[in-house]
């Protein structure tokens, strides 16, 4: 009972205030706040699947030649991969690039950030050329993206960023 009675004591603070005062039933509001929720994770799922296609037609054929060797699964390893200090390189980079940012389920990727933020630094890296690492170019000699490939990346993940503000995502 006394677990109860704090429950209903912090849904009043979320509910808030003014809807309180406007006389409205507690538990009909409740009700409308966890709607609104449920809609929202609607939207942002049927604004990931609208990033997703664009990004399976449009962007992942370049990911996958230029950056699934670290950020994806590969199932043919390069043949350089056997070179000695090599291996043991580029085990380092996937480890710690998976940490960072997966693509290998597709958008939205797995990391540790909001796919809002991910698109932010996905077209920073499409503005800055800082991916790849510049040390797996020099061994890579078709690795770094053309002017052409920077230019989808960046526009692909401005349109997804306003796909996601338009549903509320900051
Ligand atoms: C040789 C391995 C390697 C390749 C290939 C590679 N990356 Fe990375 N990437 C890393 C590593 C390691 C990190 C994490 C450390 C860092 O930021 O340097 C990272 C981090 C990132 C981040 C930042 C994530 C964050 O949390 O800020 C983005 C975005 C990214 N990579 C995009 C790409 C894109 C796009 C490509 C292909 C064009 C690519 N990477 C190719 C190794 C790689």
């Amino acid at each position: 009972m006394k677990t109860f009675i704090n429950i209903l004591l912090f849904s009043n603070l979320l509910i808030g205030v003014s809807l309180f005062a406007h006389g409205g039933n507690k538990h009909t509001n409740e009700i409308k706040v966890v709607k609104q929720d449920v809609i929202n994770e609607d939207r942002n799922k049927i604004a990931y699947e609208k990033i997703n296609k664009n990004y399976l037609k449009n962007i992942k054929p370049i990911f996958e030649k230029k950056c699934f060797d670290c950020h994806g699964s590969i199932s043919n390893y390069p043949w350089y991969y056997k070179v000695p200090g090599v291996k043991q390189m580029m085990d380092y980079d996937m480890k710690e690039a998976k940490k960072h940012l997966d693509m290998s389920k597709d958008f939205p990727f797995i990391s540790h950030e909001t796919p809002l933020k991910d698109l932010k630094s996905l077209r920073e890296v499409g503005l800055k050329n800082t991916m790849p690492p510049l040390r797996y170019i020099l061994g890579h000699w078709d690795s770094s993206l053309s002017q052409e490939e920077k230019q989808r990346i960046i526009k692909w993940s401005e349109d997804s960023i306003s796909i996601l503000k338009g549903e509320g995502n900051e």
